[in-house]
């Protein structure tokens, strides 16, 4: 009898397996993303059973931006900070639930994670895709001196990894270090997240835009034209494209990168710097599409390679098939003198 069977990879093996490419390796960083793993997968199963536990709704607290802090919120920054704690690799963190830096046990450890502990907090409630993402940076030698905020401040170019968990129909976890995107499809009843795809390409071109449309009327001219390109017939370039749009950055983010197509959060009225975090939130989705062949840019130039000025610093984003980001590009620069 032949038994034949496919070979499942689990996101531990395959981390030690990249590891092992690289001869130098100390493991360190294996071990940072099996820790992130590690708290993603009981995240995962606190999102499945969030309606019978008590852990939904608001926490009755407001978090540095302002906004309401869910219960989950603060769930999943505690799990994934303390994941990263216990393993002495991390020596800061910095979350969007917490106002400055928070420095974790091992203040020699050589790595500085950027979270969004849960990504897409209005859809908590409603059973909607949500996610969280981290980006991981290198302490840079500055000896004898204490941590501080000034550390963290560095640019996307210099993320050693980046990624996202997407608690969905599935629970997903994608990551790059730079050599590509793989994603992992949590089997629950092994408890392991499994490989689904070591080498994401996302299409060049894609009929889909994804933007909060009821803003519309406070973004700049030439992106008002963009969408209308969007709705416009065209058989050639399989206008008009669809709309989607989920409220979670996670959620259209991974649909963008499996689909191809754009994603937009503008300069607006109620944000004029945009509304998604820089370094949390923009940096490693863009790492990660940028290592799938897209692009993703400000308006102007490459989010990776902005100079951060705070930790919580917002920018506009233009994201996705390169095709489309050059095209809303062009947009913006032809109406760039028109009044609004
Ligand atoms: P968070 O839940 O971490 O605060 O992020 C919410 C973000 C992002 O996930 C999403 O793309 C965006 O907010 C949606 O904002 P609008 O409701 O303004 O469209
Ligand atoms: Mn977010
Ligand atoms: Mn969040």
């Amino acid at each position: 009898m032949t038994i034949k069977s496919k070979k499942l990879v689990t996101l531990d093996e395959y981390i030690i397996q990249s590891q092992n490419r690289f001869p130098g390796a100390t493991g360190e960083l294996s071990q940072l993303l099996r820790d992130i793993g590690l708290a993603a997968k009981i995240i995962s199963r606190e999102v499945n059973k969030a309606g019978i536990t008590n852990i939904l709704g608001n926490d009755g607290s407001t978090n540095v931006h302002g906004e309401s802090v869910k219960r989950l919120d603060l769930f999943a920054d505690q799990q994934l900070i303390s994941a990263l704690d216990r393993s002495l690799i991390t020596c800061m963190v910095i979350s969007e639930e917490n106002d400055g830096i928070v420095k974790l046990n091992s203040e020699g450890g050589k790595y500085i994670v950027y979270l969004d502990p849960l990504d897409g907090s209005s859809n908590i409630d409603v059973n909607v895709s949500i996610g969280s993402i981290f980006s991981i940076y290198m302490r840079q030698p500055r000896f004898g001196k204490e941590l501080v905020e000034e550390d963290a401040l560095q640019p996307g170019t210099r993320q050693v990894a980046a990624g996202y968990v997407l608690y969905g129909s599935s629970t997903i976890m994608a990551y790059t270090t730079g050599m590509g995107v793989s994603a992992f499809t949590l089997d629950p009843s092994i408890g392991e997240f499994i490989l689904s795809n070591d080498n994401y390409q996302i299409p060049t071109h894609g009929r889909i835009y994804s933007i909060n449309e009821g803003s519309y009327n406070s973004w700049e001219p030439g992106l008002k034209k963009y969408i209308k390109y969007c709705q416009k017939d065209d058989a050639e370039t399989g206008r008009p494209y669809s709309a989607r749009y989920i409220g979670s950055m996670v959620a259209d983010l991974h649909r963008t990168l499996v689909q191809g197509g754009i994603f937009i959060y503008p300069s607006s009225k109620k944000y004029p710097e945009g509304k998604l975090r820089l370094m949390y939130e923009c940096n490693p989705h863009s790492f990660i599409i940028e290592q799938a062949g897209g692009m993703a840019i400000d308006g102007k130039k490459r989010i990776l390679e902005i100079e951060p000025h705070s930790i919580h610093q917002r920018t506009p984003i233009f994201v996705g098939s390169p095709e489309n980001v050059k095209m809303v590009k062009s947009f913006m620069e032809e109406y760039a003198e028109e009044p609004a």
